[in-house]
C-alpha cells in the first residue's frame, strides 16, 4: 500500500506534496514524510503518525523548494516508527526515494551491500533499494537514471518509486511494477502520485505508467518513458483526467464514509445509467455483449475478489445462478491463486475490485489468464491495473471512494452483477420477456428505494446508542441476505473494532447459538421474500435465549414486530435485489456505533484502502 507524491516545477512544492499526501492517506497512515531539494542538499522531515503530525514536525523546515517528494505509509517491513518512515536517503545522502510496494529480495541485496560497506538505519526494504541505486551509480559511473534502471532490474516484488538526487533539482525519476503510479503534466511542471487525486486541481493531462516502465521527469524537457528491462523508448499515452475536485472532498459531511453512504442513490443510478433499457428489453453492457458466447458457453464463472468485493461476489453467485442458471464459484483471491485450481479456457473469471489494485485479486487474475480463461473485470477505478489487465469489463461508476470501509462501491458492484445476471438470463431465455420487464423495472427503482432507506438514519442512530459498549455482535441472513450479513459484520468490526460475525441464519444452531445470551445483539435480515418464515423461526430461537434482536424487515411487517427488540423497516423490492436495500441500514449502524465510540471511521487502525501487498 502506501501513497507517494512528488512535484517538480515552478511553484513551492511543500503545500502541493503535503496536501497530496492527505488525499492519499486512505492508502495508509502509519507514518508520513517529505524530502525537499534545495539544489545541493535535502531537507528531510518524517514521523510516525499521520500527515497532520508531519505538518507539526515540519513546521520550521525550509519550504521554498520547488521540488519535493512525500510518502504516507502502511507498514510492511518494520514497525511504524520515525526511522522506518519514508523518504529514505542513500548512505551518502545524495539520493532520496519514496516507495510503495515490497522488494521481496531485499535480504540478499542488503547482504551484498553490507559486504561493500553500506550501513542500514531502518528495517525497510526501501532503504536497501536506494542504496542499491547509489551503489550502481558510483561503481558503474552512470547517471542516476541508469542507476535506477539497473537497480530496478535487480528488484523482485512490487514498486512504485520516485527518486531524486540532491545535486540535481531539475529531475525526478519514477518507475513502477505492480503498484500504481500516475503522472500529471502541467506547464513546465510534473506531478507524481499513487493516484491522480493529489493533482486534480492543477492539471487534467495525465498518464499512468505501465508495469515495467520508468520515466524521467526533467524540467524543460518532454517526459521520457523507457522500458526498465532494456531501456527502449515508450510513446507516452497522455489522457484527459475525468476526476474532479468536488468528487474527492467531504462536501459538508463529517466523514467520507457518511458522504459515501448518502451518495448511494446517485452512485447506483450512475452505475445503471444508460445500461437498462426496460422497454426495449435490453441491458446494454458492451463488455458482456461483445463476449456473450464466452459467458453463455462457459463451463462455469469463477468470481475472485477480497473483503467487501468478495461479499458482492457471493451475491453475484446467487444472482447469476438463480436468474441465468450458469454455474458460479466465488473464491477469495488469496486462496485461489495459491491452491493450484483447475482452470481451463472454458472458464470465465470475473475479478471484482473497487480499487482495481488489490494484489491478490490481480495475481489471481494473471494466473487465470495464463491458464487460458477469459478474464473480466468489475472495477471502480478507471484505468486501474485490474481494469487494464482484463480482456473486458464493466466499470462501476460509483465515483471515488475515500473512506476505507467500502460502502457505495459495494452497492455499485452488486448493481453491475444484477445487470449481468439479467442480461445473461434474458439472452439464454432463462427468464421470459415478462419476467425481464418486471425485474429490470424493479432494478431501476432501487436508487429511489435506497433514498427512502437513508431516511431511517435518525432511527438507526438512536438504536446505535444502545450498542456503543457492546463487545460482540452476530449478523444473520439467509439466501441473498446471507452475504449482506457477512458484509454488515465486516463493516462493524473494521471501523468500530467490535467483534462481529456474519452467519447464514440457519447455521446458527450448529454452533453460534451457544454465544447467545441477554448481552448478545443479533442483527437479522428478515425481509418478506426469501425464506421469511424460516428466518422468523430463527428469531424465535434467539429470543428464547434472551438475545437482543435488531431486525431488518420489509415495510409494514407485523409478525417480526412483535418479536424484535428493534425494528428497521426497509422498502420492498424483488428478492434478488434486496441486498441493495438491506445493506444500507447495516452501513449506517456500523457508522454511528463507530463514531459514538470515538473511532476514526475513515481511517480505521491497521487498514488501508488499497491493499497492494499480498
Ligand atoms: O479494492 P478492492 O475492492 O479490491 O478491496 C478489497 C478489500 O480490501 C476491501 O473491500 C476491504 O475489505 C474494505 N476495507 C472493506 O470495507
Amino acid at each position: 500500500m502506501c501513497g507517494i507524491v512528488a512535484y517538480i516545477g515552478k511553484n513551492t512544492a511543500y503545500p502541493i506534496v503535503v496536501n497530496g499526501l492527505k488525499r492519499l492517506e486512505y492508502r495508509g497512515y502509519d507514518s508520513a514524510g517529505i524530502v525537499l531539494n534545495s539544489g545541493s542538499s535535502f531537507t528531510l522531515s518524517k514521523t510516525k503518525g499521520k500527515v497532520s503530525d508531519l505538518e507539526e514536525k515540519a513546521e520550521n523546515v525550509d519550504k521554498v523548494s520547488t521540488i519535493a517528494m512525500g510518502h504516507t505509509r502502511w507498514a510492511t517491513h518494520g514497525v511504524p516508527s520515525d526511522t522506518n518512515s519514508h523518504p529514505h536517503l542513500s548512505n551518502d545522502e545524495s539520493i532520496a526515494i519514496v516507495h510503495n510496494g515490497i522488494i521481496e529480495n531485499y535480504e540478499p541485496i542488503k547482504k551484498m551491500l553490507t559486504s561493500k560497506g553500506f550501513q542500514f538505519h531502518s528495517e525497510t526494504d526501501t532503504e536497501v533499494l536506494v542504496n542499491l541505486i547509489q551503489y550502481f551509480r558510483d561503481t558503474e559511473k552512470i547517471s542516476l537514471t541508469e542507476a535506477v534502471r539497473y537497480a530496478l532490474n535487480e528488484a523482485i516484488g512490487a514498486y512504485a518509486i520516485a527518486v531524486m538526487e540532491a545535486e540535481n533539482s531539475n529531475k525526478i525519476i519514477v518507475g513502477r511494477l505492480s503498484s500504481p503510479l500516475a503522472i500529471g503534466i502541467g506547464k513546465d511542471e510534473f506531478y507524481v502520485a499513487s493516484d491522480a487525486s493529489p493533482f486534480v486541481e492543477f492539471t487534467k493531462e495525465a498518464l499512468y505508467l505501465e508495469d515495467g516502465e520508468m520515466a524521467t521527469l526533467e524540467l524543460g524537457k518532454a517526459i521520457d518513458i523507457r522500458k526498465i528491462v532494456d531501456n527502449t523508448k515508450v510513446i507516452p499515452a497522455i489522457q484527459e483526467l475525468q476526476l474532479t475536485l468536488e468528487q474527492i472532498e467531504k462536501g459538508g459531511y463529517d466523514h467520507f464514509m457518511l458522504k459515501e453512504i448518502y451518495e448511494q442513490p446517485k452512485s447506483i443510478m450512475d452505475t445503471m445509467r444508460g445500461r437498462i433499457l426496460v422497454n426495449e428489453g435490453i441491458i446494454q453492457m458492451a463488455g458482456i455483449w461483445d463476449n456473450l458466447e464466452k459467458f453463455t458457453n462457459a463451463s462455469r464463472i469463477i468470481i475472485v475478489s477480497c473483503g467487501t468485493s468478495w461479499h458482492a461476489g457471493l451475491i453475484g453467485e446467487y444472482l447469476i445462478e438463480d436468474l441465468a442458471r450458469i454455474p458460479v464459484e466465488v473464491e477469495y483471491a488469496s486462496e485461489f491463486r495459491y491452491r493450484n485450481p483447475i482452470i481451463t479456457d472454458k472458464d470465465v473469471v470475473i475479478a471484482i475490485s473497487q480499487s482495481g489494485e488489490t494484489a491478490d485479486t490481480l495475481a489471481a487474475l494473471k494466473m487465470a489468464k495464463e491458464k487460458g480463461a477469459f478474464i473480466y473485470g468489475i472495477c471502480n477505478v478507471v484505468d486501474s491495473s485490474i481494469a487494464r489487465l482484463t480482456d473486458a469489463g464493466s466499470y462501476t461508476h460509483a465515483g471515488p471512494e475515500i473512506g476505507v470501509a467500502s460502502t457505495k462501491a459495494f452497492t455499485a458492484q452488486v448493481s453491475i452483477l444484477s445487470m449481468i445476471a439479467l442480461k445473461l438470463a434474458k439472452h439464454t431465455g432463462k427468464i421470459s420477456n415478462q419476467q425481464f420487464h418486471l425485474l429490470a423495472s424493479e432494478l431501476e427503482l432501487i436508487p429511489e428505494k435506497v433514498e427512502k432507506t437513508l431516511k431511517l438514519d435518525e432511527q438507526i442512530k438512536e438504536i446505535s446508542k444502545k450498542f456503543v459498549n457492546a463487545t460482540n455482535f452476530l449478523y444473520l441472513g439467509r439466501g441473498y441476505n446471507f452475504p449482506v450479513a457477512l458484509e454488515g459484520a465486516l463493516k462493524l468490526k473494521e471501523i468500530s473494532y467490535i467483534h462481529a460475525e456474519g452467519y447464514p441464519a440457519a447455521e446458527m444452531k450448529h454452533g453460534p447459538i451457544a454465544l447467545i445470551d441477554e448481552n448478545m445483539p443479533v442483527v437479522i435480515i428478515a425481509t418478506k421474500k426469501g425464506h421469511y418464515e424460516k428466518v422468523v423461526s430463527n428469531i424465535q430461537e434467539i429470543k428464547s435465549r434472551k438475545g437482543i434482536v435488531i431486525a431488518v424487515v420489509t415495510e409494514g411487517d407485523e409478525q417480526v414486530k412483535g418479536m424484535a427488540d428493534y425494528l428497521i423497516e426497509v422498502p420492498e423490492t424483488s428478492e434478488c435485489f434486496t441486498p441493495l436495500v438491506t445493506s444500507i441500514p447495516l452501513q449506517l449502524l456500523s457508522y454511528h456505533i463507530a463514531v459514538m465510540r470515538g473511532a476514526n471511521v475513515d481511517q480505521p487502525r491497521n487498514l488501508a484502502k488499497s491493499v497492494t501487498v499480498e
